[in-house]
């Protein structure tokens, strides 16, 4: 085994992607049928017992306590436990009862499942599912990564790829073979509370991190202990509710849903993704949960997945309460089923399965759905390889869980996803002799950089603060021996502010960590963009001490911060940089390291004016009737480096685009003394098209490293499906005529001409 790791450790290091690979992840995605061991079990499986299998449940319904308030310390109880798995025989459990588990407890919650498991006559596993969504989250010690925004600043797949090949090693090594990541939703509505667990605004960008993400996770080989099966969420346009609060209506025109929001999850499909989870929200009136036309005619029949689809959290409950479609509870049940789900994340009770048994023995729902949802679940566990072995596995076999070496590599993301979108003067990196005061709310507190789903849900709790993991003052402190410290202010009110005042005047620099509320979900649910009044206040009191300002945004969304901008010489966007992110931020502030990350998203710069960098000419209008009503405060893409990039020699192979494609190439040069990493964007504008056509889109880019000096040319293909759109008869389609090619503002015309 310990060879196993050494040769999971080469690949981890030197995997690149091949068109092997490629269709060996899109023949997993394709494949069928269901092995004749699947087909064998289900031909013996009791009513019961394939409903149990569909069945998933919270931890805490098999635990001493109530949910939600279990007895510490968490610990099965005896009868709870053969309830759920020998007497109803549930297909699935999943989370943690409230909080983040040794390794050593997660092995006592698995094995003992498992063993229950093995006491039922088939003695099918059952499935353990996980949110591991910056690192294996809920187990202690675990390596955090960036929250997925960030990952997607760094406009590095491979950094992406590693980071999911990680995080499935480490919840592996908790003896979870299922996890609830990525989120692939597209973050086009900055208000909603879990923008920061997306890949950013744009579709192709998502796209490559998606296809990287599922080949992290899940790995060449499906089935092998270092890897997991992904989780593919939340299906489909969660993302967009139109209040801006967590699960609320959405309003959307099939021809968005199909060019915005599509594309990541048919991409996950494509690379191989086993699992679905479902939007809990409403499109077009209709609950995503009971919409058959979405979950079977679109996602099977159209998008070829063919893996399992579960719910998320109590959503066919929520069908009779909350959206009310279902007079009933027994009418939801049969409503999400017929719908297309395989299985419920009832998760607190067993009333689903009561109902699901009584609707097969009415023949409300025909045992041919039964069938098609139980053998997607066992062909899971199959693939898993759950039936050889579902106990939890040895820890000897996961010699790098929370080592030096993952932390490396939690910190090289952090150090390239963090943005640097202003630098006046080259204020930064500030020379280490500085008399630095750090100050404000994120300055030391180790939730504010990682987020929620941080050992709790809500990842509010100090209680799990890792001893040997940096806050940005731990971090600073280590560079900089002048250095002083005050918070100053906490996130929504003032806190020894004179103190902080007096020491700011007395500093060369001031470098304010503001932030947000760890939050997700409706508790993360906001009424304005801005960002805290006392937070503002505060920065501009600390502007007003006339020394330079260095803003850094440790935040879960674009909060506004155009007040403060202005009177601040320098701003960092950190996201949420995890548990690297404290010596991430030091060190790009003293220059140890060098800015490349860029924004995933537009960062507005009023809260009633959020625009994407790929609106319509009509946004463009402004009120005099100029073209300047676009006027976000940074711009997607954007992000500063502290060398500088040249480029030049903009060319396109012909003037003119046919089948066999273009070549466009241009030549970067790195005028600086200081090695640094440049992002090549490439956008495309269709000059004109019979839908109205945005101002442009990002249709590839590249990361490259430049040495002090270096000149690098880069070169891209392109052909015409790179440039389709969804037309009216909602096809993809390329339409003849002129194109807008744009890299880093050089400009040239490209004619499609069929
Ligand atoms: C969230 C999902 C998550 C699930 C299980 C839900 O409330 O929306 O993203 O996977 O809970 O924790």
């Amino acid at each position: 085994m310990k060879k196993i790791a050494a040769l999971f450790l080469t690949l981890l290091i030197f995997s690149c992607q091949t068109n092997k690979e490629e269709i060996a992840l899109s023949k997993t995605a394709n494949s069928n049928s269901f092995n004749a061991k699947v087909t064998d079990l289900v031909s013996k499986m009791s009513i019961a017992e394939k409903a149990g299998q569909m069945t998933q449940l919270n931890i805490d319904v098999l635990m001493v306590g109530e949910v939600f308030n279990l007895e510490e310390p968490h610990r099965f109880d005896p009868e709870k436990l053969k309830k759920a798995i020998i007497d109803y025989r549930v297909g699935s459990v999943l989370n943690v009862g409230g909080h983040a588990y040794s390794l050593e407890k997660w092995h006592q919650i698995i094995n003992g499942i498992d063993s229950a498991a093995k006491k039922t006559p088939l003695k099918i596993p059952v499935l353990y599912g996980i949110d591991a969504i910056h690192g294996a989250n809920y187990t202690m010690g675990s390596t955090l990564f960036p929250q997925q925004l960030g990952q997607a600043a760094t406009w590095n797949p491979s950094l992406v790829q590693k980071g999911a090949e990680i995080t499935a090693y480490e919840v592996r090594a908790s003896g979870i073979p299922w996890n609830f990541s990525p989120v692939l939703d597209l973050a086009r509505q900055p208000l909603w509370s879990r923008f920061f667990e997306t890949y950013g605004e744009d579709v192709f960008l998502a796209k490559q991190m998606t296809h990287a993400a599922i080949k992290g996770y899940e790995g060449e080989n499906f089935g092998d202990p270092y890897h997991v099966a992904s989780c593919m969420k939340h299906f489909v346009a969660y993302s967009m509710p139109f209040t801006g609060k967590d699960r609320t209506p959405v309003y959307l025109a099939e021809r968005q849903l199909r060019e915005l929001f599509l594309p990541t999850f048919q991409e996950a499909i494509r690379s191989g993704s086993k699992t679905i989870m479902i939007n809990s929200g409403e499109i077009n009136g209709i609950p995503v949960h009971a919409n058959k036309k979405i979950l079977t005619d679109l996602l099977r029949d159209e998008m070829g997945f063919k893996g399992l689809a579960v719910t998320d959290w109590e959503d066919i409950i929520k069908l009779n309460t909350l959206h009310r479609v279902a007079p009933t509870l027994k009418e939801a049940v049969k409503m999400a089923i017929l719908a297309g789900i395989d299985m419920s994340m009832v998760p607190n009770d067993y009333e689903f399965t009561d109902l699901l048994i009584e609707l097969i023995e009415e023949k409300e729902i025909p045992m041919s759905r039964i069938d098609e949802a139980v053998s997607r679940i066992l062909q899971l566990k199959l693939d898993l390889g759950l039936f050889e072995n579902a106990a939890a596995p040895s820890l000897e076999d996961y010699p790098l869980f929370g080592s030096e070496e993952f932390a490396q590599a939690a910190y090289e993301t952090a150090i390239e996803s963090i943005s640097l979108l202003k630098n006046d003067n080259d204020i930064l990196p500030l020379p280490k002799d500085t008399k630095v005061f750090l100050t404000g709310p994120g300055a030391d507190e180790y939730i504010i950089l990682n987020g929620a789903w941080t050992r709790t849900w809500l990842g509010r709790a100090r209680a799990y603060d890792e001893e040997n993991k940096l806050t940005v003052l731990d971090a600073m402190k280590m560079e900089n021996d002048l250095l002083s410290y005050e918070k100053g202010c906490d996130l929504r009110a003032s806190k020894n502010t004179d103190a902080a005042l007096t020491k700011a005047r007395k500093s060369d620099a001031i470098v304010v960590c503001v932030g947000e509320q760890p939050a997700t979900e409706k508790p993360g649910d906001i009424n304005s963009l801005d960002l805290e009044k006392a937070q503002l206040d505060y920065v501009k009191q600390l502007q007003e001490t006339g020394k330079p300002v260095i803003l850094v945004l440790i935040v879960n969304r674009p909060r506004i911060v155009s007040e403060i901008v202005e009177g601040s010489d320098a701003v960092l966007m950190a996201y949420q940089p995890g548990s690297e992110g404290g010596r991430a931020i030091s060190d790009l502030i003293f220059g140890n390291a060098n800015p490349s990350g860029k924004l995933p998203f537009t960062y507005p710069r009023f809260g009633a004016s959020l625009i994407t960098y790929d609106h319509k000419t009509t946004e463009d209008l402004d009120t005099g009737f100029g073209m300047a009503a676009f006027n976000p405060q940074w711009e997607f893409g954007h992000g500063l480096s502290y060398s500088n990039f040249e480029y030049s020699d903009f060319k396109i192979s012909s003037d003119t685009l046919t089948e066999k494609g273009v070549k466009v190439s241009v030549t970067i040069t790195n005028s600086s003394d200081l090695e640094g990493k440049e992002v090549v964007q490439l956008y495309v504008r269709d000059d004109f098209a019979s839908i109205t056509p945005p101002v442009k889109r990002l249709r590839n880019f590249d990361k490259i490293n430049l040495k002090p000096q270096e000149t690098k040319t880069v070169e891209f293909q392109l052909y015409p499906k790179d440039l389709a759109f969804v037309d009216k008869n909602l096809t993809w389609t390329t339409e003849a005529g002129s194109f807008t090619v744009e890299i880093a503002n050089q400009k040239k015309t490209l004619v499609y001409a069929p």
